[in-house]
């Protein structure tokens, strides 16, 4: 019984720290657990580094740091199934046989790597900031105003006017990959008996939800005892990064360059 109690607890311990580092979008740092940024990059350099290059900026195959599927990874979602199974029709071997805690500590490492690559120029692994500027300013225009949707929501003359101006090349792509959602979210909180809160977030984790209502009131509830949910004003910015391709990303961001 208590050695269950103690289960529960760490794999609960696990999932929080999952859920700590996880959300890599915007937030200011994220502490990698250096140890097995360590050993996912030792495992990268023999099992892929042959294909993607030892800092897995690309090589024979694919640049997995600047690639859509690492940059919008939550805990292995998107990596895990490619990394498994493979694109063996396209030159991507399956992995089946990799233990879950080797497949975990690679995904740590590309996600590290994504991270320090978005945030200085001079990373670890020298990412060279020039692979961030490889699109084409035109086609982004086209795709910004198209297909893209952008412009439900944007606009190069309001609020994204001079936006390159704004944002130093590697924040600009950074905002646009991982959109800031720190802050902006807000709640409903159905407690048991019925009655509903809203507020702006200010702590959920898998234990406790809080949030700030209109009148500036503090409220805080066990996650377990109450209904939440979330509402996101990025959701809909975000969905529609699932769907970019990497050219399309290269191409919209040398368009948000030329907006100074
Ligand atoms: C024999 C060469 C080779 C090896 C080894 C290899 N890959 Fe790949 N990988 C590829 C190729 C080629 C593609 C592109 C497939 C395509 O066009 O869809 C790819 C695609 C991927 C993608 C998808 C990228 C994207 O944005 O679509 C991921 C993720 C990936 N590989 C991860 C890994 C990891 C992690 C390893 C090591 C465990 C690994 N690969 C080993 C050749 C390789
Ligand atoms: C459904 C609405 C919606 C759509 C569609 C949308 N976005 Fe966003 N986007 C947002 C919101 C909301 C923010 C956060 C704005 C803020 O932080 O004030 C945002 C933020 C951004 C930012 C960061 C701006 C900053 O000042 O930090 C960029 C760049 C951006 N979007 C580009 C795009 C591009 C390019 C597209 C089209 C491919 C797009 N967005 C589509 C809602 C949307």
């Amino acid at each position: 019984m208590e050695a269950m109690r103690v289960k529960t607890f760490l794999s609960l311990l696990v999932g929080f720290a999952g859920f700590t580092c996880q959300p890599l979008f915007g937030q200011d740092k994220v502490d990698f657990d250096r140890a097995a940024v360590e050993r996912g990059r030792t495992d990268f350099k023999s099992s892929c580094g042959f294909c993607h290059g030892e800092d897995a900026t690309g090589n024979r195959a694919p640049d997995l740091i600047r690639s859509a599927i690492t940059n919008h990874d939550v805990n292995g979602n998107l990596l895990d199934p490619v990394i498994r199974s493979g694109r063996p029709d396209r030159g991507m071997p399956a992995f089946s046989n990799l233990r879950d805690k080797d497949l975990a500590d690679i995904v740590t490492f590309l996600h590290s790597q994504a991270y320090a690559a978005l945030h200085s120029a001079h990373v670890p692994g020298d990412y060279p900031v020039a692979k961030l500027l490889t699109g084409n300013a035109d086609r982004g225009k086209t795709y910004f105003d198209g297909a893209g949707g952008c412009t439900q929501c944007h606009s190069v003359t309001g609020d994204l006017a001079g936006i390159a101006k704004k944002l130093k090349p590697i924040d600009l792509q950074q905002r646009l990959v991982y959109p800031e959602t720190r802050g902006k979210q807000t709640a409903t909180v159905t407690t048991a008996d019925g009655q509903s809160f809203q507020g702006k977030v200010k702590d959920l984790d898998e234990f406790n939800v809080a949030i700030v209502d209109a009148s500036g009131w503090y409220h805080s509830w066990p996650r377990s005892e109450v209904k939440v949910e979330v509402h996101d004003p990025l959701a809909a910015h975000r969905e529609l990064t699932e769907k970019y391709t990497d050219r399309d990303i290269h191409d919209l961001f040398a368009y948000l360059e030329t907006l100074k």
